[in-house]
Protein backbone atom coordinates (compact mmCIF):
# COMPACT_ATOMS: atom_id res chain seq x y z
CA UNK A 1 0.00 0.00 0.00
CA UNK A 2 0.94 3.51 -0.61
CA UNK A 3 -0.19 6.89 0.20
CA UNK A 4 -0.73 9.41 -2.51
CA UNK A 5 -1.59 12.68 -2.90
CA UNK A 6 -4.48 14.44 -3.15
CA UNK A 7 -4.84 16.92 -5.84
CA UNK A 8 -6.78 19.88 -4.92
CA UNK A 9 -8.85 23.35 -6.33
CA UNK A 10 -7.95 24.30 -9.42
CA UNK A 11 -6.07 21.30 -10.59
CA UNK A 12 -7.84 20.43 -13.94
CA UNK A 13 -8.24 16.91 -13.42
CA UNK A 14 -11.06 17.60 -11.18
CA UNK A 15 -13.34 18.24 -13.92
CA UNK A 16 -12.68 15.13 -15.79
CA UNK A 17 -15.15 12.35 -16.10
CA UNK A 18 -13.59 9.24 -15.24
CA UNK A 19 -13.78 5.66 -17.21
CA UNK A 20 -15.25 2.83 -16.32
CA UNK A 21 -13.22 -0.27 -14.85
CA UNK A 22 -13.24 -2.96 -17.26
CA UNK A 23 -12.22 -5.64 -15.27
CA UNK A 24 -11.63 -5.47 -11.23
CA UNK A 25 -8.28 -6.82 -11.22
CA UNK A 26 -4.62 -6.86 -8.81
CA UNK A 27 -4.59 -3.21 -10.16
CA UNK A 28 -7.88 -2.25 -9.09
CA UNK A 29 -7.66 -3.80 -5.84
CA UNK A 30 -4.36 -1.91 -5.44
CA UNK A 31 -5.50 1.20 -6.37
CA UNK A 32 -8.19 0.51 -3.82
CA UNK A 33 -6.00 -0.36 -1.00
CA UNK A 34 -4.05 3.07 -1.51
CA UNK A 35 -7.30 5.17 -1.51
CA UNK A 36 -8.61 3.96 1.57
CA UNK A 37 -4.68 4.59 3.21
CA UNK A 38 -4.70 8.04 1.65
CA UNK A 39 -8.49 8.16 2.98
CA UNK A 40 -7.57 7.21 6.38
CA UNK A 41 -4.44 9.73 6.45
CA UNK A 42 -6.01 12.67 5.08
CA UNK A 43 -8.96 11.90 7.29
CA UNK A 44 -12.03 11.57 5.10
CA UNK A 45 -14.84 9.16 4.80
CA UNK A 46 -14.79 8.70 1.28
CA UNK A 47 -12.50 9.48 -1.73
CA UNK A 48 -12.91 9.01 -5.34
CA UNK A 49 -10.47 7.77 -7.58
CA UNK A 50 -9.24 10.98 -9.50
CA UNK A 51 -8.78 12.75 -6.35
CA UNK A 52 -5.58 10.67 -6.41
CA UNK A 53 -5.37 11.83 -9.85
CA UNK A 54 -6.62 8.19 -11.74
CA UNK A 55 -9.51 8.96 -14.09
CA UNK A 56 -11.37 5.83 -13.36
CA UNK A 57 -14.95 4.97 -11.78
CA UNK A 58 -13.60 3.83 -7.93
CA UNK A 59 -14.86 5.23 -4.69
CA UNK A 60 -14.15 4.43 -1.11
CA UNK A 61 -16.11 5.18 1.90
CA UNK A 62 -15.64 4.40 5.65
CA UNK A 63 -18.04 6.01 7.85
CA UNK A 64 -17.15 4.60 11.11
CA UNK A 65 -16.57 6.87 13.82
CA UNK A 66 -12.96 7.17 15.13
CA UNK A 67 -13.40 4.81 18.11
CA UNK A 68 -15.51 2.12 15.89
CA UNK A 69 -13.59 -0.69 13.93
CA UNK A 70 -13.29 0.34 10.14
CA UNK A 71 -15.96 -0.10 8.06
CA UNK A 72 -14.39 0.24 4.07
CA UNK A 73 -17.02 0.30 1.62
CA UNK A 74 -15.34 -0.01 -2.10
CA UNK A 75 -17.74 1.04 -4.77
CA UNK A 76 -16.88 0.25 -8.66
CA UNK A 77 -18.69 1.80 -11.42
CA UNK A 78 -21.36 3.16 -9.26
CA UNK A 79 -24.83 4.14 -10.76
CA UNK A 80 -27.86 5.89 -8.90
CA UNK A 81 -30.81 3.49 -9.95
CA UNK A 82 -33.28 6.19 -8.13
CA UNK A 83 -33.19 8.77 -5.49
CA UNK A 84 -35.92 9.65 -3.39
CA UNK A 85 -38.17 12.99 -4.07
CA UNK A 86 -37.58 13.78 -0.48
CA UNK A 87 -34.53 16.06 -0.06
CA UNK A 88 -31.95 16.48 2.72
CA UNK A 89 -29.08 19.45 3.66
CA UNK A 90 -25.82 18.37 4.77
CA UNK A 91 -22.61 20.96 5.28
CA UNK A 92 -20.32 19.31 2.84
CA UNK A 93 -17.16 19.55 2.45
CA UNK A 94 -14.22 17.49 -0.24
CA UNK A 95 -10.44 16.72 0.56
CA UNK A 96 -9.70 18.48 -3.12
CA UNK A 97 -11.28 21.30 -1.75
CA UNK A 98 -9.71 21.24 2.17
CA UNK A 99 -11.48 23.99 4.54
CA UNK A 100 -14.25 24.94 3.21
CA UNK A 101 -17.63 23.79 4.07
CA UNK A 102 -21.28 24.37 2.65
CA UNK A 103 -24.71 23.58 2.64
CA UNK A 104 -25.75 21.19 0.10
CA UNK A 105 -29.05 19.97 -1.00
CA UNK A 106 -29.83 16.70 -2.15
CA UNK A 107 -32.05 13.63 -2.22
CA UNK A 108 -32.12 11.94 1.01
CA UNK A 109 -31.68 8.55 -0.07
CA UNK A 110 -30.07 6.79 -3.07
CA UNK A 111 -30.35 3.38 -4.39
CA UNK A 112 -27.10 2.38 -5.92
CA UNK A 113 -25.92 -0.11 -8.04
CA UNK A 114 -22.04 -1.32 -8.42
CA UNK A 115 -19.07 -4.05 -8.37
CA UNK A 116 -17.71 -4.73 -4.81
CA UNK A 117 -13.94 -5.80 -4.25
CA UNK A 118 -14.53 -9.30 -6.28
CA UNK A 119 -16.18 -7.65 -9.07
CA UNK A 120 -19.27 -8.76 -7.95
CA UNK A 121 -22.70 -6.79 -8.90
CA UNK A 122 -24.32 -5.29 -6.15
CA UNK A 123 -26.97 -3.01 -5.27
CA UNK A 124 -28.13 -1.03 -2.14
CA UNK A 125 -30.33 1.04 -0.67
CA UNK A 126 -28.46 4.43 1.05
CA UNK A 127 -30.20 6.99 3.01
CA UNK A 128 -28.75 9.72 5.63
CA UNK A 129 -24.78 10.46 5.43
CA UNK A 130 -24.44 7.16 3.26
CA UNK A 131 -26.53 8.98 0.52
CA UNK A 132 -24.85 12.63 0.54
CA UNK A 133 -21.20 10.64 0.87
CA UNK A 134 -21.90 8.70 -2.48
CA UNK A 135 -23.54 11.48 -4.34
CA UNK A 136 -20.70 13.46 -3.46
CA UNK A 137 -18.08 10.88 -4.38
CA UNK A 138 -20.51 9.77 -7.50
CA UNK A 139 -20.55 13.51 -8.75
CA UNK A 140 -16.44 13.45 -8.84
CA UNK A 141 -16.51 10.47 -11.32
CA UNK A 142 -18.30 12.61 -13.65
CA UNK A 143 -16.05 15.82 -12.83
CA UNK A 144 -18.60 17.52 -10.97
CA UNK A 145 -17.88 19.34 -7.20
CA UNK A 146 -20.02 19.97 -3.95
CA UNK A 147 -19.18 23.78 -5.05
CA UNK A 148 -20.97 23.40 -8.41
CA UNK A 149 -24.45 22.45 -5.82
CA UNK A 150 -24.20 25.64 -4.31
CA UNK A 151 -24.67 29.65 -5.50
CA UNK A 152 -22.71 31.10 -8.72
CA UNK A 153 -21.11 33.89 -6.03
CA UNK A 154 -19.79 31.30 -3.46
CA UNK A 155 -18.27 28.92 -5.63
CA UNK A 156 -16.55 32.30 -7.94
CA UNK A 157 -15.37 32.91 -4.22
CA UNK A 158 -13.80 29.60 -3.17
CA UNK A 159 -12.35 29.28 -6.74
CA UNK A 160 -10.68 32.21 -6.43
CA UNK A 161 -9.31 31.53 -3.06
CA UNK A 162 -8.10 28.85 -4.07
CA UNK A 163 -6.26 30.18 -7.36
CA UNK A 164 -4.84 32.79 -5.63
CA UNK A 165 -3.00 30.10 -3.06
CA UNK A 166 -1.96 27.96 -6.00
CA UNK A 167 -0.20 31.18 -7.54
CA UNK A 168 1.90 31.30 -4.56
CA UNK A 169 2.42 27.96 -4.17
CA UNK A 170 0.77 27.18 -1.05
CA UNK A 171 -1.15 23.68 -1.18
CA UNK A 172 -4.16 24.17 1.83
CA UNK A 173 -3.97 21.04 4.03
CA UNK A 174 -7.48 19.89 5.96
CA UNK A 175 -7.08 20.20 9.66
CA UNK A 176 -7.04 17.84 11.96
CA UNK A 177 -9.50 18.22 14.79
CA UNK A 178 -8.67 15.18 17.03
CA UNK A 179 -12.09 15.79 18.79
CA UNK A 180 -14.54 16.54 15.86
CA UNK A 181 -14.96 13.70 13.01
CA UNK A 182 -13.73 15.05 9.74
CA UNK A 183 -16.50 16.57 7.47
CA UNK A 184 -14.22 16.59 4.80
CA UNK A 185 -16.83 14.24 2.79
CA UNK A 186 -14.38 13.05 0.07
NI1 LIG B 1 -14.97 15.55 -2.57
Amino acid sequence: MALRDIIVLPDARLRLVSEPVKAVDAEIRALVDDMFETMYAAPGIGLAAIQVGVPRRVVTIDLAKKEEPPQPLVFINPEIVSAADEKSVYEEGCLSIPEYYEEVTRPVAVKVKFLDRDGKAQEIDASGLLATCLQHEIDHLNGVLFIDHISKLKREMVVKKFKKAARRGEHPKPKVEDDKPSHHIG
